[in-house]
């Protein structure tokens, strides 16, 4: 599939984005080891948790759907999955991959995780490690890629210092803690999202949080089913959000989004560089804070982010990149290596790709920095099989000269299948053929 976009001009309009990925997935996994019927609205049909959905059914877990967001899981308990027939299939999702690694190896048999070539090519030491030291039995291609082939079983709790900050590595090893006979300590070096603990908390897990350490004490009791609304997604919220600052004339509001703190970065950045982004409290969903967004055209500065704030706006880099090119002055992403292992290479596909469209970008290894403002010119643009590289170029056609064509552009649905309708409603020039 390839996208068309045309410059636009004064998108207008409210809109929701559909539900929370993390979230999603969360909530079908820990649905699937709790005792009891979890009810799930507001789900993300898309790819990526379709693998998740298809994996648990694989391994014996009934999953009905109402219709394509609502869906019941019959959560089998902690011993209650089935050995699958063949190995699993995680398509392209890293959180399908690393979070049921973590509850496979908890399980009295052996499986095997498996995706598509882009996930082949995912860094797997960072779970293999941390499950072996608990005690499963874990191998990788070459010691470190996909496919994994995991022998579970009874676990022993760990203290274990992440090496990166990542919430699919800290959630492996919560919930490989699940199944273990002692108490399991992570320490992370930054504060990555933090879904997985709230979820366990409102499941009635004793789930103790001391600054950068979280203690899971393994359950005496199952995990107690949930009613959850998952709220709408900040990561897809961003493009729109992004779009409403860098299009001339442009007002958007975006509804009922999830306002994490440990997932607000861009929100922070773009205020600092003084986008018109306006927040409100909606109260909470399912234990994570719900926030109404709105977001103004407006002259943008130049911003820089490292550290912490890297983790925060982990998944954000592509669109960020975008807003860059726009605003005033000079914007330097650093501590971002981490960018170099996600579903690309986002640093060297950013920057190739946007320079394509004129804009000035260099590469740094653990990050970039953006020249701007620059007019954008319309170019034929590649996704890389990236859903966010898909999406955020399509933004950067929004505000540049003439037509640009975003390639590999089916790669949005793994997060974001009715993106370009939403942008169609708001009144963008975009098409997809
Ligand atoms: C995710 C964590 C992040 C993020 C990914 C989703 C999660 O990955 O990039 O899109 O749901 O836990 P890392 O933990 O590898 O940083």
């Amino acid at each position: 599939m390839r996208l068309i976009v045309r410059k636009s001009e004064g998108l207008r309009g409210a809109v929701r984005v559909p539900g929370d990925k993390s979230i999603s997935h969360r909530a079908l996994m820990l649905g699937a080891v709790a005792e009891g019927e979890t009810r799930v609205s507001n789900w993300l049909p898309a790819g990526d948790c379709q693998a998740t959905l298809r994996c648990l059914q694989a391994l014996g877990v009934t999953l009905e759907q109402d219709d394509a967001t609502t869906l019941s899981v019959q959560g089998v308990g902690r011993d209650g999955l089935r050995p699958p027939r063949k190995a699993l299939d995680c398509q392209g999702s890293g959180t399908t991959m690393r979070l049921l690694a973590g509850i496979l190896a908890g399980q009295a048999f052996t499986s095997t995780l498996d995706g598509h070539a882009g996930l082949r090519r995912r860094p797997m030491r960072r779970i293999i490690d941390p499950l072996r030291r608990m005690g499963a039995d874990v191998e990788g291609r070459d010691g470190r890629f996909p496919p994994l082939q995991i022998r579970g079983g009874q676990l022993h709790g760990v203290d274990y210092h992440l090496p990166v900050a990542s919430a699919q590595v800290k959630s492996c090893v919560l919930l490989a803690g699940l199944f273990a006979e002692e108490p399991t300590t992570v320490h992370e070096p930054g504060p990555a999202r933090d879904h997985t603990e709230r979820m366990l908390q409102a499941m009635g897990a004793d789930l103790q949080i001391d600054g950068p350490a979280i203690t899971l004490t393994p359950p005496a009791e199952p995990l107690r089913p949930l009613d959850l609304q998952v709220p709408g997604d900040l990561s897809s919220a961003a493009f729109l959000l992004v779009a409403g600052a860098i299009v001339p004339g442009a007002r958007i509001i975006i509804e009922d989004v999830g306002g994490n703190p440990t997932r607000a970065g861009l929100l922070d950045v773009l205020k600092a560089m003084s986008a018109h982004i306006n927040i409100e409290d909606r109260g909470t969903s399912g234990g994570e804070p719900l926030i109404d967004l709105a977001a103004q055209y407006g002259n943008l500065r130049g911003a820089e982010v490292d550290g912490a704030g890297v983790v925060r706006m982990i998944d954000e880099f592509p669109i960020f990149a975008v807003a860059a090119t726009q605003a005033e002055g000079q914007t330097v992403v650093s501590d971002a290596q981490e960018l170099r292992v996600k579903e690309t290479d986002r640093i060297a596909a950013v920057a190739t790709e946007l320079r394509r469209m004129g804009a000035a970008i260099e590469e740094k290894p653990d990050g970039f920095v953006v020249r701007g403002p620059v007019r954008l010119k319309g170019a034929t643009v590649n996704s890389y099989g990236d859903h966010r590289l898909a999406m955020a170029l399509a933004v950067a056609g929004l505000v540049a000269e003439g037509e640009t064509v975003v390639e590999g552009a089916e790669a949005l649905g793994d997060s974001y299948p009715g993106f370009v309708k939403t942008l169609q409603e708001l009144g963008a020039s975009i098409a997809n053929t």
